[in-house]
């Protein structure tokens, strides 16, 4: 295999919640194929942390504590990564969060407050790493949405689901004005990954995890390193020609009809591989 395939020597990633979880895994994972990384989180320690890791692999790195929810903060954001790299290759944009309610309970702020983090927050960051890529005519960048970009989660998802619906369009559309213009969209959606608030969500309702494991035919959960091989991919010119894609991380949950049975339930991954040695 050519292996400048996945190279991303002297390219510059701007990544999103880059303190933990998915971001922290993203930024990881392109400093180790060779990307410098601004690393944003409103998690400063946390992002400093993961700067730290980065640097002693001999990349450089920016730490900002920009809020993606707010566009004139994004805007300050990529004059800063500007002046310290004068360009912008890959843009993991990751860091947003949801608000749970019964759809009948929603308030109107509440749900202002969701689409303006996932939504808007989302399109500012596409659009300040767009401009500049568009001027280079080269660029990638990754979308996170969800399983509830496309089908309905209930237990009060209803703003997520809505917000997460429209980075999906976000992504198509993006794509199709700009992918022949050098600038690649593409985006992620993840079934469950384990994180603190899911973690939390878990302990509160001991049947959760169960439940999650039924809709998962591979059998377990996700961890935040998942991502790190398509984040990979996506940033290098590996994926050149793949753009405007959904492309699901969710270990089989969405080619799974509702009523389907996955193997798992009988046996375990490990158990199959025990048996099959
Ligand atoms: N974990 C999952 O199961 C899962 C599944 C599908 C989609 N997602 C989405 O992926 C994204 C990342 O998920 P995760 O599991 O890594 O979450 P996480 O909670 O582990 O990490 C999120 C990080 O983003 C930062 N952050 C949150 N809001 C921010 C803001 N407004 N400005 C700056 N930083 C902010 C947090 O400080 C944190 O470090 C989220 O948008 C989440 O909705 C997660």
């Amino acid at each position: 295999m050519d292996s400048e395939l996945f190279s991303l020597n002297d390219r510059v990633a701007v990544v999103s919640g880059a303190a933990q979880g998915l971001g922290h895994a993203t930024a990881l994972a392109v400093a180790q194929h060779g990307a410098n990384v601004v690393l944003v989180d409103r998690n400063l320690a946390g992002a400093e942390a993961t700067a730290a890791q980065i640097e002693s692999l001999g990349r450089q790195t920016l730490v900002a504590a920009t809020d993606v929810s707010d566009p004139d903060a994004i805007a300050e954001l990529f004059r800063e990564v500007d002046a310290r790299f004068g360009r912008v290759d890959f843009l993991g944009n990751i860091a947003g969060d949801g608000h749970l309610s019964k759809p009948e309970e929603l308030s109107i702020a509440n749900l202002h407050l969701v689409l303006q983090n996932l939504v808007v927050g989302r399109f500012a960051m596409c659009q300040e790493a767009g401009r500049r890529m568009l001027a280079a005519s080269r660029g990638s960048i990754m979308n996170i949405g969800s399983l509830a970009s496309s089908t309905a989660l209930g237990r009060g998802h209803i703003a997520y689901s809505m917000a997460m619906g429209a980075v999906v369009q976000m992504t198509r559309e993006l794509s199709t004005e700009w992918s022949h213009r050098g600038v690649r969209v593409n985006c992620v959606t993840p079934a469950q990954v384990v994180n603190p608030s899911l973690t939390a969500r878990m302990a509160d309702d001991p049947t959760l995890e169960g439940r999650f494991l039924r809709g998962i035919p591979a059998g377990r959960m996700g961890q935040p390193r998942d991502i790190m091989g398509l984040a990979v991919l996506l940033a290098s010119d590996a994926s050149e020609w793949i753009t405007g894609a959904i492309i699901p991380m969710d270990g089989g949950n969405m080619a799974m009809n509702a009523g389907g049975t996955p193997g798992h339930e009988q046996r375990s991954v490990q158990s199959f591989r025990a048996e099959n040695k």
